[in-house]
């Protein structure tokens, strides 16, 4: 499914990013230039992002803090 239109960035590239060590949407911008045009993708994005962080094993709770 694709998150960013602009960009043609989908769910599974997020997922992927995270799985990378991204854990906040100007990561994925940094990373995927998410966000880089009209912006309309972000809100999604983040929700996406939100999700995998919680299911992430890899994920450190004290990053967002
Ligand atoms: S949909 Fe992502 S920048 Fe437009």
């Amino acid at each position: 499914m694709f998150v960013c239109i602009c960009k043609g960035i989908t769910e599974k590239q997020i997922k992927v990013s995270v799985a990378e060590g991204a854990s906040s949407v100007r990561d994925l911008y940094r990373e995927l230039e998410l966000g880089s045009q009209c912006g309309k993708c972000v809100g999604f994005a983040r929700q996406v992002l939100t999700s995998e962080l919680a299911e992430c094993t890899y994920y450190d709770a004290a990053v967002v803090a």
